[in-house]
């Protein structure tokens, strides 16, 4: 069996030293141009060439959860692409977003810039029935951070594309549904798939219909959101801030507006970063339930674009 691994911006020996110790009897190698064809794929934003050399790949795994950029390309009729299913995001998606949660609710920010100037003073404390949080997006991420803010006893609604029932969540589903699903909301957390229906789905007309004092938390991708869209709203006072990990453009361009701007707090994409050990894990039990004929988790629909 060959894997062919392709991912230009990290160090690829811990991930070759990880695959060949799991599965001995694979070649595990770096793909370059002119590489012999492989069965499986390990692969993250690869070049076209890649796929186009790989006519008959028998399954791509993606180094993330994420597989837009790999919908981008051309990827053979008969490969299955593979999402990285948790394999440790969802504690990481979790607690990031909890923390932005509370950061805005308990007014942590306020307290830092006092306190920096020597100020001891209290602020009238908020009431956490006034601060539903609205989940969008309720797969492998979208239901553990769900269920992480109710923890907290905030009220936590959620929507996505089909029905749910989660414990603690007030679930909507579809476009139907998803004006009231705004109006229920007051933070609003992006944790959706980025498809031909969700890119810009974060826009003025959407935004405007959150509870006054809005807060957004986009850890989904930038082009989800309409840039000049936030700012408007933030400067019209209807959005309070907005915590954001992800970008049209990444990194962010040094002169892009949101670098300066006092209402918004950013972070380099960093919410739920893939960790190597349990992706190889992931990826190789899959690799050998695939080799004993076995479905697998994870495989992307096309159709739905995630
Ligand atoms: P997932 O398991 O595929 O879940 C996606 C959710 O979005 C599902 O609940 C789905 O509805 C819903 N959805 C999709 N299209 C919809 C639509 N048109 N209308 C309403 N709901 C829709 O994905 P995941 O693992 O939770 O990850 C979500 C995204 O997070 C990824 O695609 C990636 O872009 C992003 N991410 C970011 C980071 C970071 O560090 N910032 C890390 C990991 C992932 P159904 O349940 O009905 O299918
Ligand atoms: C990161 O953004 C991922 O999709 O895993």
């Amino acid at each position: 069996m060959r894997i062919s691994f392709c991912y230009a911006d990290t160090k690829s020996e811990p991930w070759l030293a990880g695959l060949r110790a799991a599965l001995p009897q694979a070649e595990v190698e770096v793909w370059s141009p002119g590489a012999a064809p492989a069965d499986y794929g390990v692969v993250w934003a690869p070049p076209q060439q890649f796929l186009d050399e790989q006519p008959h790949i028998r399954a791509l795994f993606n180094i993330g959860a994420g597989v837009d950029a790999l919908l981008q390309l051309q990827v053979p009729a008969q490969t299955l692409i593979v999402r990285l299913d948790d394999a440790g995001m969802s504690a990481q998606m979790a607690e990031f977003v909890c923390h932005a949660v509370i950061r805005h609710f308990r007014e942590l920010d306020h307290y830092e810039a006092g306190m920096n100037q020597g100020q001891w003073a209290f602020r009238k404390p908020r009431l956490r029935s006034d601060c539903p949080v609205g989940i969008m997006g309720l797969g492998v991420l979208g239901q553990r951070v769900a269920q992480a803010v109710a923890q907290f006893d905030f009220p936590v609604v959620g929507w996505s594309r089909s029905p749910k029932a989660i414990e603690g969540v007030r679930c909507f589903a579809g476009e139907a549904q998803l004006p009231a699903f705004l109006a229920a909301s007051k933070v609003l957390v992006c944790l959706l798939p980025l498809t031909d229906e969700t890119r810009g789905i974060l826009r003025r007309e959407t935004l405007a219909q959150l509870q006054p004092g809005g807060y957004l938390i986009n850890v989904a991708r930038g082009a989800h959101l309409v840039d000049e869209d936030l700012i408007a709203l933030l400067d019209s006072g209807h959005l309070a801030g907005a915590a954001l990990d992800v970008f049209r453009q990444e990194p962010l361009p040094a002169q892009h507006t949101f670098w300066k701007h006092p209402k918004i707090t950013l972070t380099p994409h960093t919410s739920a970063r893939t960790l190597r050990d349990e992706s190889i894990a992931q990826m190789v039990g899959k690799i050998m339930a695939l080799e004993r004929g076995e479905p697998i988790a994870g495989v992307v629909s096309r159709d739905k674009g995630y």
